[in-house]
């Protein structure tokens, strides 16, 4: 099997992404470095990051190839995004030039632009990344887009399958606090992953905080496809109640979506939502905490869980590496 792009999860037969979870294992048990001899990988990032950034670029490395970043405005032209602008502001270079000759240079390209956070219309049927996408004749990776992160949610997949949690357990997406208003694209894709890996899903969310029903929808037919199942309630004791897994994330009020002020407000009496020891009492003794990081130490999870036992959330950044590397063998070997 190959792959031409690497943009959802849903976009894979379920089979081809156990294959691609095979492959991240034979690749960490039988590296492979100079499968991508002579290939180059470009990283477009119109926002920040650690783990993506670093770990492609490792990845790429492992395997034999070369990479280059472009951080658009740091020591790069800003990048115009929007269609049909006057473009007399900051970006002195347009998209529809920029990402064509990166895409030149390179054999895949990966690009990461979050939501506007502004339309939540737009931001669900991932406008501006399809923008870029029809831009790049390559094979393209997506690093994280409005509503997507299906590295992500691959390396989580790969670290359930490590942690041998069983796919029919438990599984909490539990809404977190953070100092404001965060995207939907690491809940969509860890509620899509865990519903298609089978599990029993809920979503935990305060009320102003319900994921939109195109993303409920599209977990719930993975969960069909899978034989697990999707809920959610603002009861996150009794969502807890059991779990095997706790997958912390913090977004912002779907209720409030793009008003920075009316979510501020709502989430100003939500601190009691961060995930504590104490919130664990419920679960199951050996239930695990997941995120995706960057974590707000003691606003989202406290340390006394970030520190002890049932954290995986290093080897969940680790896996970034092995998976991607599966990833990018699939696209460029
Ligand atoms: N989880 C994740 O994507 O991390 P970065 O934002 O640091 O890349």
């Amino acid at each position: 099997m190959s792959l031409s792009r690497f943009l959802d999860l849903a976009d894979l037969p379920r089979d081809e992404i156990l294959d691609l979870l095979v492959l991240a294992e034979r690749l960490q048990l039988h590296p492979e470095p100079a499968a991508l001899a002579g290939k180059i990988l470009g990283l477009v990032f119109l926002n920040p990051s650690l783990r993506t950034l670093a770990s492609f670029q490792a990845g790429m490395a492992r395997l034999g190839g070369n990479s280059f970043v472009i951080t658009p405005g740091q020591g790069t032209w800003a990048l115009e995004t929007r269609l049909g602008v006057r473009m007399d502001g900051g970006a002195a270079e347009h998209i529809r030039e920029g990402l064509p000759v990166l895409a030149s240079y390179c054999d895949a390209l990966g690009i990461r632009a979050f939501a506007d956070g502004k339309d939540l219309a737009a931001d669900l049927d991932e406008a501006n990344f399809k923008a870029m996408a029809a831009l790049v004749d390559k094979p393209l990776i997506n690093l994280e887009s409005a509503v997507n992160h299906p590295c992500q949610a691959l390396a989580d997949w790969k670290t359930l399958d490590d942690l041998a949690v069983a796919p029919r357990s438990r599984f909490v997406l539990s809404w977190v606090p953070h100092p404001r208003a965060l995207p939907l694209a690491v809940p969509a894709a860890a509620l899509h992953m865990a519903a298609l890996r089978g599990h029993e899903v809920v979503v935990a969310r305060p009320e102003g905080y319900a994921l939109p029903s195109a993303i409920m929808d599209k977990a719930r037919a993975a969960a069909r496809i899978s034989g697990g199942s999707v809920t959610e309630t603002d009861d996150r004791a009794a969502a807890f109640a059991g779990a095997q897994v706790v997958y912390a994330k913090e977004w912002g009020s779907t209720s409030y979506y793009g008003d920075a002020d009316a979510d501020a407000r709502l989430r100003a009496d939500l601190g009691h939502w961060q995930v504590n020891e104490r919130a664990f009492a419920p679960a199951a003794s050996d239930c695990r905490l997941m995120h995706c990081l960057p974590v707000r130490r003691n606003v989202a999870v406290a340390d006394e869980v970030l520190d002890g036992p049932r954290s995986v959330v290093l080897r969940e950044a680790h896996n970034r590496l092995v998976v991607q590397m599966a990833v990018l063998h699939r696209l460029l070997a």
